[in-house]
């Protein structure tokens, strides 16, 4: 017997009744889509209480820290998959095997160089211009380029377009960084792994040999795994949103960008970083706690708290480890900005006021001290997140395209401007 809820009305109103679904995990769904019939709509607005697809690519439980990609812990994936297969599981729901790893990867590597003509997009923008307004550029650009032949909705087109994503994305963000360097553009080097591939175009040049240091290259392959999906949050949700119209994919993907970049979002790490240095010392810390809790003060903990998780987001758990071997590597152990995240961590989590909010360290917490460590600069941490994300926007994209029953999204609104008034002529009007 299905599951049903019953809505009655104070005034009298006939009840309706709807229907209740349960997924594999999380919190059971009412299906609200027969309101609009009985002249009602759901207000929820930043969509905090409301499912807007089905998937079963990524779940969350927020109240016990759990992250699963396809049914994985991401613990399990963190420490012994690698970025590769996490991409393809993401994409096709199954690790792969041994043979559709090789093929997969081949794949992917078949597609990292950019169209020749695309350097002229680079040229376009100032020196100085950040990373992310180039890769949203560059990767919306493609859209010019990869467009003809182009099938939403058959597809083996929609593989070969993630598979392009996946390849080019680190290519346009290295040639970012390169960009703002004023340094010749390096092309990518198939031969390496694809987090030592990235690290080729980030620090090779010309004039001298480069070897990605492995342990570096390790611990960036396990955040590139970590940041791979998140479920439906901003710019996932943007993702799917451009691309229900049947949105160029290359468009709709840097749209995702585009979301993914505000501080409140994947723009976080970077501004975290911002945070620390602002800090300078954790003999200020309490101040800035002070701050975080003064609604006159528009400060906030950057890298703290999160929509879903009202536990310690486990991805932040594995980063603060990975922070660890990073800096070991360097010899970095004592590096200022760590210290005061450490002790910021430890002070926040004994306040009653992150206490009683649940504001745990969130995936970006600890991510900008790795990358700096690593010599990446703090304009290019977003542009790291979203070349993970990548793997996750275009499985998403992927899967809502290949449901048969999807539709394009169309929100709906409490209005609550001007009732119906007629127009006044010009030479009638008063201040
Ligand atoms: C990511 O959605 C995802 O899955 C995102 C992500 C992914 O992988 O895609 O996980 C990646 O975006 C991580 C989050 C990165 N952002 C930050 O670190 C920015 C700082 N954090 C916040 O701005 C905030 O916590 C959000 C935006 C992340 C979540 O905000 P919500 O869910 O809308 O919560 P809220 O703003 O309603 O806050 C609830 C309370 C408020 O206090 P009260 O009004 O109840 O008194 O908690 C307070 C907030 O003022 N609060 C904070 C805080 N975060 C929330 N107070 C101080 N510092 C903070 N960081």
């Amino acid at each position: 017997m299905k599951k049903t809820v019953t809505l009655t009305f104070s005034d009298g109103s006939p009840s309706i009744e709807l229907p209740i679904e349960q997924g594999t995990y999380g919190k059971p769904v009412i299906d609200i889509r027969a309101l609009g019939a009985h002249g009602y709509f759901t207000h929820d607005p930043g969509f905090t209480a409301t499912s807007s697809c089905t998937s079963a690519i990524t779940y969350i439980d927020g109240d016990e820290g759990l992250l699963y990609y396809r049914g994985y812990p991401i613990e399990e994936l963190a420490y012994q998959s690698d970025y590769m297969e996490v991409c393809y599981l993401l994409l096709h729901g199954e690790l792969p095997t041994t043979e559709q790893k090789t093929a997969f990867v081949q794949s992917i590597r078949h597609h990292t160089l950019l169209h020749d003509q695309m350097e002229n997009v680079f040229r376009g923008f100032r020196r100085s211009a950040h990373p992310m307004a180039v890769m949203i550029g560059v990767t919306g650009a493609m859209s010019a380029f990869y467009h003809s032949g182009l099938d939403n909705f058959n597809p083996a087109h929609r593989i070969v377009v993630a598979h392009r994503l996946i390849a080019k994305v680190p290519t346009v963000a290295a040639w970012a960084y390169k960009f703002n360097e004023g340094q010749p553009f390096v092309y990518p080097q198939n031969r390496l792994s694809h987090a030592e591939n990235f690290m080729h175009m980030m620090f090779s040049s010309p004039c001298e040999d480069y070897q990605p240091n492995p342990v570096l290259a390790r611990a960036l392959d396990r955040i590139f795994i970590l940041h791979a999906d998140h479920e439906q949050n901003a710019s996932t949700s943007t993702v799917r949103l451009a691309g229900s119209s049947g949105a160029n994919p290359y468009a709709c993907i840097a749209s995702g960008m585009a979301s993914l970049w505000g501080p409140l979002h994947g723009g976080a790490n970077e501004a975290v970083l911002r945070m620390l240095e602002e800090i300078d010392d954790v003999s200020k810390i309490p101040e800035y706690i002070s701050r975080a809790k003064d609604k006159s003060d528009s400060f906030r903990l950057m890298g703290f708290g999160h929509r879903i998780y009202k536990n310690m987001d486990p991805r932040a758990a594995i980063i603060r480890q990975t922070c660890y071997e990073v800096l070991d590597e360097l010899d970095l152990r004592d590096d200022p900005q760590f210290k005061i995240a450490l002790e910021l961590e430890r002070i926040a989590l004994e306040d009653e006021y992150f206490i009683a909010r649940k504001l745990y360290p969130n995936v970006d917490f600890y991510s900008g001290i790795i990358f700096r460590a690593m010599g990446i600069p703090t304009s290019m941490f977003t542009a790291l997140f979203a070349m993970a994300r990548t793997a996750g926007w275009v499985a998403q994209w992927h899967e809502m395209l290949s449901d048969p029953a999807h539709k394009i999204g169309r929100p709906r609104q409490l209005y609550i401007g001007s009732a119906r008034r007629e127009f006044v002529p010009l030479d009638q009007r008063k201040a």
